[in-house]
């Protein structure tokens, strides 16, 4: 009983961590990248990657090669710049938790 407990307790706090960095990563998309990759990931128009469901690691990869120049790209090195690790931890949570399915459940404004 005892070690259901911790493991309980063990996995209940590792899905809070989840969350509060899908809600502080939601904050940081709405005030910088969702003019053009959308609230919703799916991206503006072609030109913009659609980031909905990708694999988080991908994407905390992708920005901090933006932030390094390992990856170039004149208008996301900008962006990426700006962004601390954690945000980038953050924003990458948001977007790989919009899968298709969670999508209905989220109010997209
Ligand atoms: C002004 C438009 C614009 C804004 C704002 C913007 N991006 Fe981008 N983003 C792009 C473009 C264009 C690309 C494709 C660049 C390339 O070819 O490497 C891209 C690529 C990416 C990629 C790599 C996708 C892939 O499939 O490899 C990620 C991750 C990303 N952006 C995340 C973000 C995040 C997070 C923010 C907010 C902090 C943001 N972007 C803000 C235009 C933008």
């Amino acid at each position: 009983m005892k070690k259901l407990l911790i493991l309980v307790a063990l996995f209940s706090s590792t899905f809070t961590l989840a969350n509060g960095k899908i809600v502080e990563g939601r904050k940081k998309v709405e005030q910088v990248c969702q003019s053009c990759h959308g609230l919703d990931g799916q991206g503006i128009d072609d030109t913009y990657p659609k980031l909905a469901g990708q694999f988080a690691d991908y994407m905390v990869k992708a920005l901090s090669d933006y932030k390094s120049g390992a990856r170039k790209n004149a208008i996301m090195s900008g962006f990426a710049a700006s962004l601390s690790e954690q945000d980038m931890e953050n924003v990458a949570a948001y977007y790989a938790s919009l899968t298709s399915d969670r999508l209905h459940d989220l109010t997209i404004k």
